[in-house]
């Protein structure tokens, strides 16, 4: 059994284009048991070997079902949680091998927005003892002048009023509470922003605007973003690129247009096979790929490619063996910085491969498959609407 890291193949573009350069990046968390001595039985393969590159100045999509390690990525670029293995290069630094001082200030590079701003926001503190605070660490609070006017360009430009640097967070709408949070991010003048999950929180109706005006802070601020969410037409709105990741690893990589337009991993034909498209015409006629069985535990991937337990397209060979690298695919009228980690993609493209009804794979705890099972003994989602 072959089981290779997913490897880059380095995209198209000029490299120093590159903001932040991810290079097989691992974060397994070790399963501890035991009451006095804790014993290490196993570990959560969250991120599992992933290569990514953002330019400057573009916003990175990054979708996935519940669980399949998006955050733990997006900490990872951060150092919020270290890299069990990789390189994390910004700038020409691995933040990955940074520790103490030095981490503290490099930090200053890299901000994140949060999925719940009343939980990221310390309640005791006014909106400019918030905003305040990371400037002070950062040394950008250098007299009171320049930072009172700092700050209320600040909220400005996150549409807030001057007014509400006296008033605390439980004062505001979720949708304001998101506007501090991203002002409290901009505070410090980072060059990357992480977004996880920025609007999900938040009422429908106010969802645009978070969106919106993270697009219009991105020019005016020069800012490059990774955006982390599980709602597909978010990503589609905001994303120049768009990486879907399945199991700690990305299956599939290509602008935003082109994802779109022809999904090439069986996995990410799944998922947007399951979003609704509003014309009935096209509605009644697409494809729609329901996949059976559940998704497996991080903490016992499958061998091989990790997506073959529900792969309609799965093959006798290769799949559950080799683990597929990430590359760029031989199809007429693809780009090559379309890349996909998955051995027949140019075979299902071609038709050549044809999807078939496939009974759920089980993996048994110490890895291996033990079979298919009956369909009435699975009780796993029919679809990736339901996970999602
Ligand atoms: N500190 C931790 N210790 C152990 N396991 C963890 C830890 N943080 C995350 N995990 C596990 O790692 C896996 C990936 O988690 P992560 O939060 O990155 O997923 P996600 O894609 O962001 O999911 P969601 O869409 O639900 O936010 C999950 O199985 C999670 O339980
Ligand atoms: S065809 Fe095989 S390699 Fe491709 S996604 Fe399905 S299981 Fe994975
Ligand atoms: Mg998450």
């Amino acid at each position: 059994m072959t089981d290779t890291t997913t490897q880059a193949t380095p995209p198209s573009g000029n490299e120093r284009d590159v903001l932040v350069d991810v290079r097989g990046v691992k974060v397994h968390f070790p399963i501890k048991r035991g009451v006095i001595f804790d014993k290490v039985v196993g570990h959560v393969y969250a991120v599992d070997g992933v290569d990514l590159q953002i330019r400057r100045g573009e916003t990175y999509g990054l979708v996935g079902e519940s669980g399949c390690g998006k955050s733990t990525l997006g900490k990872a670029i951060l150092n919020l949680e270290p890299p069990t293995e990789g390189s994390v290069i910004l700038d020409g630094t691995d933040i990955a091998s940074l520790r103490g001082e030095e981490l503290r200030r490099r930090r200053k590079d890299i901000q994140m927005v949060f999925q719940d701003p009343m939980s990221s926001l310390d309640p005791r503190q006014s909106v400019e003892s918030l905003l305040v605070e990371g400037m002070r660490a950062h040394g950008l609070d250098t007299d009171g002048a320049s930072t009172k006017k700092r700050l209320r360009e600040l909220l400005a430009a996150v549409g807030l009023p001057a007014a509400a640097l006296t008033k605390y967070p439980h004062e505001f709408s979720g949708g304001q509470r998101q506007r501090i949070g991203i002002a409290r991010a901009l505070s410090v003048e980072p060059k990357l922003i992480v977004a996880d999950e920025p609007v999900s929180a938040l009422d429908v109706s106010v969802q645009a605007q978070v969106i919106n005006l993270l697009e219009e802070l991105q020019d005016e601020f020069d800012l490059t973003y990774l955006v982390v969410a599980h709602d597909l037409a978010v990503v589609r709105h905001i994303s120049d690129r768009i990486g879907v990741m399945y199991l700690g690893g990305l299956v599939e990589e290509a602008s935003a247009d082109d994802l779109y337009a022809q999904p090439l991993h069986p996995y990410t034909r799944a998922l947007l096979s399951a979003v609704p498209v509003p014309d009935p015409s096209v509605e009644d006629t697409r494809e729609q790929i329901l996949l059976t069985g559940d998704l497996p535990s991080p903490s016992n991937p499958p061998p091989g490619c990790r997506f073959h337990t529900r792969c309609p397209w799965r093959q006798e060979t290769k799949c559950a063996d080799e683990r597929p690298m990430l590359r760029v695919v031989q199809v007429d009228g693809v780009d090559p910085s379309h890349r996909v980690a998955c051995h027949w993609v140019e075979q299902i493209a071609s038709g050549e491969i044809r999807p078939h009804d496939v009974s759920p794979v089980y993996v048994t705890p110490g890895g291996g498959d033990a079979g298919a099972l009956d369909d009435d003994t699975f009780t796993g989602p029919a679809s990736v609407t339901e996970v999602i």
